[in-house]
């Protein structure tokens, strides 16, 4: 069979122009047998990926009890970790606070000056986090962060004249937002159980990251005090409560996936003897990227679930993130490609060496494929031309932006099942409340929001509408000062010191 090629260019969002390449059969667009085919495939893909309401309903209620589990007793797989962070903030929280910023890609520096009612300002600089950062010594990455708030210090507190503006002995708060489950025995502790996220710097685990990270400021003379050692989400559901009082629940959808709510004390049997009062509150953070590892018996998990998970720095772990962040989603439809191409379907007659190698198809091109307005789907043809160096044809086009639209759909279900879990836990149907969500997949993948609300109408029915997602406030940055405040405020007035 002969085929046509065509060439073309197509300017990607970041403004980087891109040639490509078509490949379209002599005669009509597509042979018959080739379109059947792809459609047959994509029904195959179809089953495998798609969520039925009732099947959703299952896996909010075994969320349910995993929850419960975790509040109960320690050491669960879903840790439910008590942040000690005591209730909301009151809006009226005010001072400067640096907030560092430990996240799955970058690292981040901010000062952050609270105006109260509700009201604040940031500066911040951003560290890209290198590969051997991620999975070096521990010790070095923390001195890493180390340096670059003494830069950032040098920088910011310095008149005209190059002169520091701190006077003598001033110490300046901090929140450390290390967004990887860490238990907490009070709030500027906790250990590290496990990395995700891809990290796996050694000697890490099972240790202190505060204390780790205080030893990388003590060795600098940094005059700062870390106050406070929060999980992004923790920071998510105070600065979004600071702006919108409606605001309940805290989720991230990014490279990782987690959410926060806040818990009676009295709801969380496993911190009884701690003697703090029943009717305080206090935020939870879930960890709940862990629900269903290990045992896998509620997600579906497809074959390529099972290669992502296997062939992981940690295997059976995060099983619930691996179906949904953004470091999983582009490798999952990858290992889908490769079959294809195995089973001689995709990419007839070309090299596809470009798409063997794990992670090269990153999850932004799965927002660029289901975002391509175009009927020729015009970029989709330079995703592959320029970074794969394959040409496509029409059908084969459309095929990936329907598989991504089925990966990311099932991505944003899962989310709805266990935002549902937390809701139907706390009794918020009725009333409704708002749910602060952040993360480049909440921020940034077509109609992932939508998706989330559809989920949740398919699970609550009506009602679900009660339910509602916004983009949330900076947890990180602005979060973590919050939270510095609220502690400082908290221990001054002598309540709970010894957490
Ligand atoms: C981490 C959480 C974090 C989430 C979002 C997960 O991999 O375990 O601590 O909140 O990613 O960043």
């Amino acid at each position: 069979m002969a085929s046509r090629r065509g060439s073309g260019s197509v300017t990607l969002p970041s403004g980087q122009t891109m040639a490509y390449h078509t490949r379209t059969h002599d005669g009509d667009e597509l042979p018959h047998a080739t379109k059947k085919t792809m459609a047959d495939h994509l029904r195959k893909f179809e089953q495998l990926f798609t969520l039925t309401p009732q099947r959703m309903r299952m896996i909010v209620e075994a969320f349910k009890e995993t929850l419960a589990l975790g509040l109960s007793q320690p050491g669960q797989i879903v840790p439910m970790i008590p942040t000690f962070v005591f209730g909301y903030p009151t809006g009226q929280e005010t001072g400067e606070y640096l907030a560092v910023d430990l996240g799955g890609t970058n690292l981040r520096i901010c000062l952050v000056t609270l105006q109260g009612k509700g009201e604040f300002e940031i500066t911040q600089s951003k560290y890209r986090l290198t590969e051997e950062q991620k999975q070096g010594d521990g010790q070095q990455l923390f001195d890493f962060c180390a340096q670059c708030l003494k830069t950032f210090i040098d920088t910011n507190y310095v008149d005209e004249d190059g002169k520091s503006t701190l006077s003598e002995g001033q110490v300046l708060p901090l929140g450390f937002t290390f967004s990887y489950p860490c238990s907490q025995e009070r709030i500027d502790h906790g250990v590290l159980i496990r990395w995700t996220k891809g990290f796996g710097a050694g000697d890490t685990e099972g240790r202190d990251v505060a204390a780790m990270f205080n030893k990388s400021v003590d060795d600098l003379k940094i005059p700062v005090k870390m106050t406070a050692l929060i999980n992004d989400t923790t920071g998510t559901l105070i600065a979004s409560h600071y702006v919108n009082p409606r605001t309940k629940i805290a989720v991230i959808f990014g490279t990782g996936c987690n959410a926060a709510y806040m818990e009676r004390v009295g709801d969380i049997p496993k911190i009884k003897n701690l003697g703090i009062d029943d009717d305080a509150e206090m935020a939870i953070n879930c960890e709940w990227g862990a629900f269903d590892s290990f045992k896998h018996e509620h997600l579906p998990r497809t074959k390529y679930d099972q290669i992502v998970d296997e062939s992981s720095n940690k295997v059976g772990e995060q099983a619930f993130e691996k179906l949904i962040s953004g470091r999983y989603l582009g490798e999952i439809l990858r290992l889908v490609l490769c079959d294809l191409i195995d089973e001689g379907v995709l990419f007839l007659g070309q090299n596809t060496y470009k798409l063997e190698t794990p992670y090269v198809l990153e999850t932004a091109f799965l927002s660029l494929m289901e975002s391509d307005p175009t009927d020729e789907l015009l970029m989709i043809i330079g995703i592959f031309s320029h970074f794969f160096a394959l040409d496509t044809t029409l059908a084969e086009r459309q095929f990936f932006k329907a598989l991504a639209k089925l990966i990311g759909r099932r991505a944003a279900r899962l989310s709805a099942c266990g935002i549902a879990a937390i809701v139907s836990k706390k009794n918020y149907l009725e009333e409704g409340c708002s749910v602060g969500a952040d993360g480049s997949l909440y921020n940034k993948y077509p109609h992932f929001a939508d998706r989330v609300h559809e989920g949740l109408q398919d699970i609550f029915g009506e009602k679900g509408k009660n339910i509602i997602t916004h983009h949330a406030e900076d947890g990180s940055g602005v979060g973590s000062s919050i939270i510095a405040a609220m502690t400082k405020i908290r221990k001054d007035a002598g309540k709970y010191t010894h957490v």
